[in-house]
This record gives C-alpha cells, sequence and structure tokens, in this order.
C-alpha cells in the first residue's frame, strides 16, 4: 500500500486577491512514486509549487504533508521539514561561489544529520566532476546546464522526503536533459516523492505513477500512467495534434 505523502484538497490560489489562478486542485504524491502534473503554457503548473512551497498562501483547501496541514508555511521551514524545490528558473544565488549555494540552505539543520550531510556531499562531488572543480567559481559564471546540475545537487543535500520539480530539462542541450531525467530516477529510487512539471508530456507520462493535467487552473484529469499511456489519454492527444 502506498504511503502518502503530499496531498492537495481543493486548493484555491492566486497573486492577486480578486484573481485565482488555481480553483479547487486536488492532487496527491506517494512516497517514492512520481506524480507528473502536466499542462499547456499559462496553466498554472509552476503555481501550484509555489502554493505547495509556501511562496503563496491559499485562498482555500489544505495542503497536508506526512498529514500537517503545510499551507503558507515559509519555504526555509519547509526545507527543514522535508520538502526540497527545483524551480523552473534558477534559485542560485549567483554571486556566491557553487559550495555556498550548496550549504547554506542547510545551516539549520541539527547536529544528528551533519554525518549524512557529509557523506551525501561527497557523493555530490563524484556524481557531478563540476561541482568538485569548480566548488570556489561563483554560481553566476556557470552555464544553464551546469547550473541545473548545481540545483540537483543542492537538493539532493537537503535529504528531502518530497521534492517538487519544474520544468527540469527546459534550455537544457538534449544530452543534459537526458541527464536530468536520470537524476530524477535517481532520487525516485532513493525513496523520495517527486511532483514533476515538464513541457516533454510523453517523457512525464513515462516516468510518473500519477498523471494530473492541469487546465486554466483546474485539474481536469487524473489517473494512473496506464490510464494515459499507450494511445495517450485523449484530452493530451488533442494538445500534441495527435489524429486518430
Ligand atoms: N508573479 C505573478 N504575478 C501575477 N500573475 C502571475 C505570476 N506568475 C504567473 N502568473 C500568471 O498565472 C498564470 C499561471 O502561470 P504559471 O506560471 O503557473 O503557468 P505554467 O503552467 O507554469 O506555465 P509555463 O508552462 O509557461 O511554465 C498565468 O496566467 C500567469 O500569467
Ligand atoms: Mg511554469
Amino acid at each position: 500500500m502506498s504511503e502518502l505523502l503530499l496531498k492537495l484538497e481543493c486548493v484555491t490560489a492566486g497573486y492577486a486577491e480578486d484573481i485565482d489562478v488555481l480553483s479547487e486542485v486536488s492532487l496527491t504524491v506517494n512516497r517514492g512514486e512520481v506524480s507528473g502534473l502536466i499542462g499547456l503554457n499559462g496553466a498554472g503548473k509552476s503555481t501550484v509549487v509555489k502554493t505547495i512551497c509556501g511562496f503563496l498562501t491559499p485562498k482555500s483547501g489544505s495542503i497536508e504533508f506526512m498529514g500537517e496541514a503545510i499551507a503558507g508555511i515559509a519555504p526555509h521551514q519547509l526545507i527543514d521539514r522535508g520538502i526540497s524545490y527545483i524551480p523552473q528558473e534558477s534559485s542560485l544565488f549567483p554571486y556566491l561561489t557553487v559550495e555556498e549555494n550548496l550549504l547554506l540552505p542547510l545551516q539549520s539543520r541539527p547536529k544528528k544529520f551533519a554525518h549524512l550531510i557529509k557523506e551525501r556531499y561527497e557523493e555530490v562531488l563524484d556524481a557531478f566532476p563540476v561541482i568538485r572543480q569548480r566548488r570556489s567559481t561563483q554560481a553566476g559564471d556557470l552555464s544553464g546546464g551546469q547550473q541545473k546540475q548545481v540545483e540537483f545537487a543542492k537538493a539532493w543535500l537537503q535529504l528531502p522526503s518530497l521534492c517538487l520539480i519544474d520544468e527540469p530539462s527546459i534550455g537544457l542541450s538534449p544530452i543534459m536533459a537526458e541527464e536530468v531525467f536520470v537524476w530524477i530516477e535517481k532520487f525516485s529510487r532513493a525513496g523520495m516523492g517527486i511532483l514533476l512539471i515538464d513541457h516533454n508530456v510523453r517523457r512525464v507520462v513515462r516516468m510518473s505513477d500519477q498523471v494530473n493535467v492541469l487546465s486554466l487552473g483546474r485539474i481536469t484529469a487524473s489517473g494512473q500512467r496506464e490510464d494515459f499511456q499507450g494511445d495517450l489519454h485523449e484530452q493530451v492527444r488533442q494538445w500534441l495534434g495527435l489524429d486518430f
């Protein structure tokens, strides 16, 4: 039986008081599983993750992580609770070094995690040679692909139970994009729950255990991967311009 990690129920949210971008969004992420969130540009996908991460407070509805209400809790506190976020845009401080960017979010971690974090830091240096070579470089001097590696390394070091990953392959070379999906699989195998957003719909469907379709801020279809695979869900076929 899958363990429920994240549960959004009827979440309504937006950037302005009188305009709702999300209307009654419900979705779940289980431990060790990938939940995909797909939708056209402007559908509200990034707004869903920003609301989970505490950048926006829902106007109504509930967000529970491991059975506790988390709506409106500040992003840095959510990191300590086990939620990491790899945003669509860079989250690195360009004038800090790579190493400072990696270690800054870990400062409030209790001492008991120090050993585990040190182990993971060694892993990160092996997994991402660019970090070993350029740990003293300002993050803003790295290429887009290198910065994405630092983002994944940063999330891995935070020991999250849940990782929210928004458009990880956007703007990357095909080779680097492939690599990104290998890391996501690694995160998943390590037991994390993942909420994955990517414009490569087929890829998201292939990687996901559950798939959610967002249209104009509403969930218009959701189900298991099998419901979306093969001939693909009709709604998804329509976006991709596939005729029967
Ligand atoms: N900071 C903001 N202030 C006001 N409106 C915003 C803000 N960010 C996004 N929006 C609006 O909210 C809606 C949903 O945007 P969002 O970025 O969540 O969509 P998305 O599905 O992630 O799109 P994309 O595929 O282009 O990343 C859009 O109409 C957008 O213009
Ligand atoms: Mg987006």
